[in-house]
């Protein structure tokens, strides 16, 4: 098979592709023909070594791929060759063949092509655990998504107006919130030349929102969480920005709210019926159109060092994908 390699932490450049044996199955396992992999934050900071989970040297970057089944190992009963399914897997996903947990791989529903269903299981998976398992959004409260035309960030708008919140995006340029707005949001905010607390106020009444959805970090997070409601749920989901930011706790106490921390891959390591119906219910949301996965471009295995490149650049909407 070909895969993108990685020998040393570095920058994407430093990523070769290189030719390896074709993976083999062990028990209760899955080989897939990698037809689409999905690119995600965490794999620009996996390959620097910046990221909580250090995979051992070399290896192959990748964590959400979509294709063919060529091989089940022992004990594998819902998937045979030929069937097309998706996948998470810690790494190895951005090459021609991967291999998963079968725990981890789903059957593709009839009529879902291969790039979506490449770009749908982290950004949505994380996306509906943070809002529906952590935060309990209900229907008519208010939602705040920051770095809300990124993989996540879009996503959480699509779940949240599913649920019947009321969702304001925020971002970084007028290009990505009218993005936001194709996708639902309701309200926009440009942070980077807008006062966020000041147009908060001002769109939620001097309420605040219920519930705020940070994939971001960085100098965004103090403002978002002194603007929170009474009762808000502030969900830590990410550092795009580098900065991991502290909180001062009085904040939490005035406002009784909650700071909830958000960890899909663990959930879905440690619960995964849960997590597959999770996946399933927004499969059924795809289906009724309240899902649109944005897919923004695609590439070879070539250019993943340009995909993670323009992710670290903040060049993303949506989602990219690589087509081995
Ligand atoms: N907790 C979990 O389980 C979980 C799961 C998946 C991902 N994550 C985390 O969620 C975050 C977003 O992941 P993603 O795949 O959605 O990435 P993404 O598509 O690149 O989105 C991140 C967004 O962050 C904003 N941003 C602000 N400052 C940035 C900077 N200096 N560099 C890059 N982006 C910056 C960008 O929006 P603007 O330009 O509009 O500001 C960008 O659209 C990452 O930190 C990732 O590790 C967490």
């Amino acid at each position: 098979m070909d895969a993108v390699v990685c020998r040393a932490w570095g920058p994407p450049e430093s990523l070769t592709v290189e030719t390896l044996p074709d993976p083999v199955p062990e028990a209760g396992e899955v080989v897939l023909q990698v037809r689409a992999a999905g690119v995600n934050f965490p794999d620009v900071l996996i390959v620097q070594g910046k990221y909580q989970m250090k995979p051992e040297l070399p290896f192959t970057p990748g964590s959400e791929v979509a294709g063919v089944v060529t091989a089940v190992g022992e004990g594998v009963r819902h998937l045979k060759p030929g069937d097309h399914a998706m996948a998470f897997l810690n790494v190895g996903g951005f090459a021609t063949h991967a291999k998963a947990p079968a725990s981890m791989v789903l059957p593709m529903p009839e009529g879902l092509d291969f790039d979506t269903a490449a770009a749908f299981t982290l950004a949505y998976g994380t996306s509906y655990h943070a809002v529906v398992d952590r935060a309990r959004l209900q229907a008519g409260e208010t939602m705040l998504v920051l770095g809300a035309a990124g993989g996540v960030g879009l996503a959480a708008i699509e779940i949240g107006k599913r649920l019947g919140a009321r969702v304001i995006a925020a971002a970084s340029t007028p290009e990505k919130l009218a993005i936001c707005r194709e996708h639902g949001a309701d309200e926009t905010i440009d942070y980077s030349r807008e006062d966020l607390r000041a147009r908060l106020k001002a769109l939620t009444g001097g309420q605040g929102p219920d519930v705020i959805y940070d994939p971001v970090g960085g100098p965004y997070a103090e403002p978002a969480f002194r603007s929170i409601g009474w009762g808000g749920r502030y969900l830590v989901v990410g550092f795009a920005a580098g900065d991991i930011p502290s909180l001062p706790l009085n904040l939490a106490l005035l406002k009784g709210a909650s700071l909830v921390g958000v960890f899909w891959g663990e959930f879905a390591r440690r619960d995964p019926r849960a997590n597959l119906a999770n996946l399933q219910t927004m499969l059924g949301w795809i289906r009724d159109g309240s899902l649109r996965p944005l897919i923004s471009a695609r590439y070879p295995l070539s250019a993943v060092p340009q995909a993670l490149n323009d992710m670290a650049e903040r060049r993303v909407t949506g989602k990219v994908v690589i087509i081995p």
